[in-house]
């Protein structure tokens, strides 16, 4: 399967991000019931491609299926608050595995350029933290092409609204999963700052 992608890639000369080749979770449902589950519930907010019915909303498309399977549990168990607690309420372990290697196995779309110049901000945020206030770097743990790993989120493509709500979540320590790594970057990001970050990283593909 992956390399068939690889073969496809150099045959085509394509740019496949580099998440399709994430690992899949198991075990995971049948196609058949993650895809009833997708058209029955998940769509209605995060579509059938994973691309998010609106800004709000996260993409969810080459998000890494890792990842998603720890996040939808913290719903599903009520350790991360919010919507998605009453969505995956009765999901079992493999209902979650396979929506999470469905959704993991779309293809992140490029974006529409935003602010410019905002971005141009958050760029050097994104690469270089800000050392006068002891910010890190994001590309230090989520990667230069914000990519993310297996248990870091991918962030590049994401809607700018659902990252800065994110980022403030994550201050106000109202995102109650997190590890606290999160939170002490957050807390130190300025207004200006964090929808900078945000603009610039979605605008990555
Ligand atoms: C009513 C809208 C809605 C529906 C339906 C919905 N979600 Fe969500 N989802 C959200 C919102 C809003 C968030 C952002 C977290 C929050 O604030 O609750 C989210 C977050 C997530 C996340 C975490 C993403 C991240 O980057 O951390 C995953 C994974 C997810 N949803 C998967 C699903 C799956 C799978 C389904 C179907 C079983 C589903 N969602 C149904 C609204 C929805
Ligand atoms: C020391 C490593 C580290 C650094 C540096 C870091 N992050 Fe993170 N980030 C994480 C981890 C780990 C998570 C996953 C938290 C979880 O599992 O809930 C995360 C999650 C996130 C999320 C949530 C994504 C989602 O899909 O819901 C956003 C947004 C984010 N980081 C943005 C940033 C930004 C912007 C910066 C730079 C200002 C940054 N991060 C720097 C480790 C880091």
């Amino acid at each position: 399967m992956r390399l068939v992608a690889i073969l496809t890639c150099a045959a085509t000369g394509a740019l496949l991000a580099a998440p399709t080749f994430a690992n899949e979770v198991k075990p995971a449902a049948d196609a058949k019931r993650v895809k009833e589950l997708v058209a029955g519930r998940c769509s209605l907010c995060h579509g059938m491609e994973g691309e998010s019915a609106s800004p709000v909303f996260p993409r969810l498309a080459a998000q890494h299926p890792e990842y998603m399977a720890k996040q939808l549990k913290d719903f599903r168990d009520g350790r991360r608050k919010g919507t998605m607690n009453e969505m995956a309420a009765d999901l079992k372990e493999e209902e979650i595995n396979g929506l999470a290697n469905y959704f993991g196995a779309k293809p992140a779309k490029s974006k529409r350029p935003g602010d410019t110049d905002l971005a141009g901000v958050g760029k050097y945020v994104y690469d270089k933290g800000n050392k006068y206030t002891g910010v890190a770097s994001c590309a230090s743990c989520h990667g230069p092409k914000a990519y993310g790993t297996v248990q870091l989120p991918r962030l590049a493509g994401q809607n700018a609204h659902y990252l800065e709500t994110q980022l403030k979540e994550f201050n106000q320590r109202a995102r109650t999963n997190d590890n606290a790594v999160m939170h002490a970057i957050a807390s130190k990001l300025t207004e200006l700052e964090t929808a900078a970050v945000a603009m610039y990283i979605s605008g990555l593909e």
